[in-house]
């Protein structure tokens, strides 16, 4: 497994592979929920890169960005076994020279919901490193997890304005066996918040069968609110998935709906959701 540290270098490897390769951008802490990105990339590609790069123009909350955890080792490891081609870990003074830009772009209406509202400038850092990224190395593909939803359709959007060549492919949410979303937060949990953290997850699935079974959208919200009355909650939403503008009511059914949930367990803070077609 090659490993890039330079930009220059990302360059060169996407002038003789950009267009065979798939790549997976990440913060890393890996688990399984990126290796399933990694292993629909090379089912697809010739080849697969991965990034790591803990990126701090996303982090509106400095503490946030200090106790993100943090093992390349480990990471290397895991690339290795999987069978990644190379891994793109950069030094921030290698991504950010000049420091974090403040060019901003930003999808306002969509940016103001759900965790755009909640995290000021996160999406925007979110789109300028991706979209960065996605220039160095010119990949054919480019794999995005729907755990992050909102994050998967700003990048979509921006690549379709923007013209990019590259394909962005959103993969399935991979969760723990008892239901929890797999995420490098989840290591900073403790034994009594891991089980609390149960609660997004099981608020979600409940409130997708009462909307499968009819009900309507205030029921699924007051199911949503309950469900979550233990924890600090960010946002329990009911939404149109393509605008992410909330549901009113069942009138207002959409072809894809999306529930999503936010909120703070031993103050880490967690995010799940549910699409429903
Ligand atoms: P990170 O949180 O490390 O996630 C990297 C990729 O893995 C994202 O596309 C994310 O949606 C996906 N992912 C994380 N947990 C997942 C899960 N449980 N199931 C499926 N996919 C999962 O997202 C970021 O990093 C950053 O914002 C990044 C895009 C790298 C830009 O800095």
């Amino acid at each position: 497994m090659e490993k890039i540290t330079t930009r220059a270098d990302m360059r060169h490897y996407a002038a003789r592979h950009g267009a065979e390769t798939g790549f997976v951008p990440t913060m890393g802490y890996l688990h399984e929920g990126h290796l399933s990105l990694v292993e629909r990339s090379r089912a697809e590609n010739r080849r697969t890169v991965v990034s790591i790069f803990v990126n701090p123009a996303q982090f509106n909350d400095p503490g946030d960005l200090e106790k993100y955890p943090v093992d390349l080792e480990r990471d290397f490891a895991m690339l290795r076994a999987a069978g990644v081609d190379a891994v793109f870990c950069p030094p921030r003074a290698e991504i950010y020279p000049r420091g974090v830009p403040p060019l901003q772009m930003a999808y306002p209406d969509l940016m103001r919901r759900l965790c755009g509202a909640a995290r000021p400038g996160h999406f925007e850092g979110v789109l300028l490193i991706v979209h960065n990224l996605l220039q160095w190395l010119q990949p054919a593909n480019a794999y995005f997890g729907l755990k992050d939803y909102q994050q998967y359709l700003l990048i979509k959007k921006m690549a379709l304005d923007l013209e990019f060549t590259t394909n962005i492919v959103g993969c399935p949410l991979v969760r723990e066996s008892d239901g929890l979303a797999m995420s490098s937060r989840n290591v900073r949990l403790s034994a009594n918040g891991r089980t609390q953290a149960l609660a997004l997850s099981r608020s979600l699935f409940h409130a997708a069968d009462l909307w499968k079974n009819g009900h309507t959208v205030a029921e699924l919200r007051s199911a949503l609110a309950s469900g979550m009355a233990s924890l600090r909650t960010d946002y329990a939403e009911v939404c149109d998935a393509h605008t992410l503008e909330p549901l009113h009511d069942k009138a207002t059914r959409k072809a894809q709906t999306l529930i999503a949930v936010a909120a703070f367990v031993d103050d880490v803070r967690l995010i799940d959701n549910v699409l429903i077609d």
